[in-house]
């Protein structure tokens, strides 16, 4: 059967098949070849999306606005940082308008649980441009990314290592799991994940045979892994108020050259970005400061040397954001 994804929302991969993420992947792919042959591909001239984002972004935002304009499309920003939904107006009121407006909302914010609301609010659809919870269009780049790296996904070891009860790893766990991908969450098990994501990871795990583990041991993680995933210890709003105890325990889980080399040779390192791979943005230097003097940290959750060596694909994944972009909103937008 053929995959059609006409007017779905898309607020977790966890609702979609292993099929439609794949079509959302060989799409992602499909957008990249033509930018890359500038092509132009306007397919969904004439109408317009609008982008709520309550917190910062850099990638994010630009990519739906890049994609978007490549598209063909309307783009309106509106940033809620200061001002965030349902401030002047009831939210409901709010997106009564957008609706009249708009064919696509996409949103940024703390709450996976008001994107669910919103989806009750309004038949268009909601795109989701990360929560508290999940990160769709950060997966849709990273499958492609090391699908073009390994020419495969299923049978991959993926092993995220840090926080594992954050979004990032939530997003990975689920999608790794549809895909046939087996995933390593490590760190201190006291961030562990939440139990929904462990059964449903563990739930679409079995389809393929599987594993998706959660682990402090990071020797036995490491061990044959495909693929080292890490992302910030911090949130970009902590920077006031830095959380020292966590980056402690933290520590032991950062991603160094060791670890890299006791991985498979031809592994690679991700990370969705942004880093803190140095010192040379005012939040290190501001969180660096903060911390005690015998913490020896050239960056913190991933070592300088790894970030900048060949394995990692940083950049690629920054890169593919903008065709996983294009394969959501026009598989969801396009008329026929
Ligand atoms: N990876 C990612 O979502 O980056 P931004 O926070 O810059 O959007």
């Amino acid at each position: 059967m053929k995959v059609d994804l006409r007017n779905r929302n898309v607020i977790a991969l966890k609702d979609f098949s292993e099929k439609e993420i794949l079509y959302l992947i060989d799409e992602a792919a499909r957008f990249k070849d033509l930018k890359a042959k500038r092509k132009p591909h306007k397919y969904l001239e004439g109408q317009n999306i609008i982008l709520l984002f309550e917190q910062s972004s850099n990638r994010t935002r630009t990519s739906f606005e890049v994609a978007g304009f490549d598209l063909g499309l309307g783009v309106s920003l509106v940033d809620l940082r200061y001002n965030t939904l349902g401030t002047n107006e009831s939210l409901e009121d709010a997106i009564s308008v957008y609706d009249r407006y708009y064919d696509g909302i996409v949103y940024r914010g703390p709450d996976q649980k008001l994107l669910e609301y919103m989806i009750d609010l309004t038949d268009i659809p909601i795109y989701n441009a990360l929560t508290d919870k999940f990160h769709p269009s950060q997966m849709i780049a990273d499958m492609l990314t090391i699908r073009e790296k390994f020419g495969r996904l299923e049978g991959l070891k993926l092993v995220y290592l840090g926080y594992t009860g954050d979004n990032m790893p939530s997003s990975l766990a689920i999608t790794c799991a549809k895909l046939g991908i087996n995933f390593v969450g490590c760190g201190p098990l006291e961030y562990a994940a939440d139990k929904d994501v462990v059964s449903l990871s563990n739930m679409f795990s079995k389809n393929h045979h599987s594993d998706v583990i959660y682990t402090d041991n990071v020797k036995e993680a490491v061990k044959d892994a495909d693929i080292i995933y890490t992302d910030m210890w911090i949130g970009l709003n902590e920077k006031d108020d830095v959380p020292v105890e966590r980056i402690k325990k933290l520590y032991p889980f950062r991603v160094t050259q060791e670890i890299m080399d006791m991985t498979k040779e031809d592994s690679i390192f991700m990370h969705c970005l942004p880093a803190f791979h140095d010192k040379k943005s005012t939040l290190a230097q501001k969180v660096i400061e903060k911390l005690p003097s015998d913490m020896d940290l050239d960056g913190m959750e991933v070592a300088d040397e790894v970030f900048r060596s060949e394995k990692s694909m940083v950049f690629d994944q920054t890169e593919n954001r903008i065709g996983a972009v294009k394969a959501i909103l026009y598989s969801t937008l396009r008329y026929e």
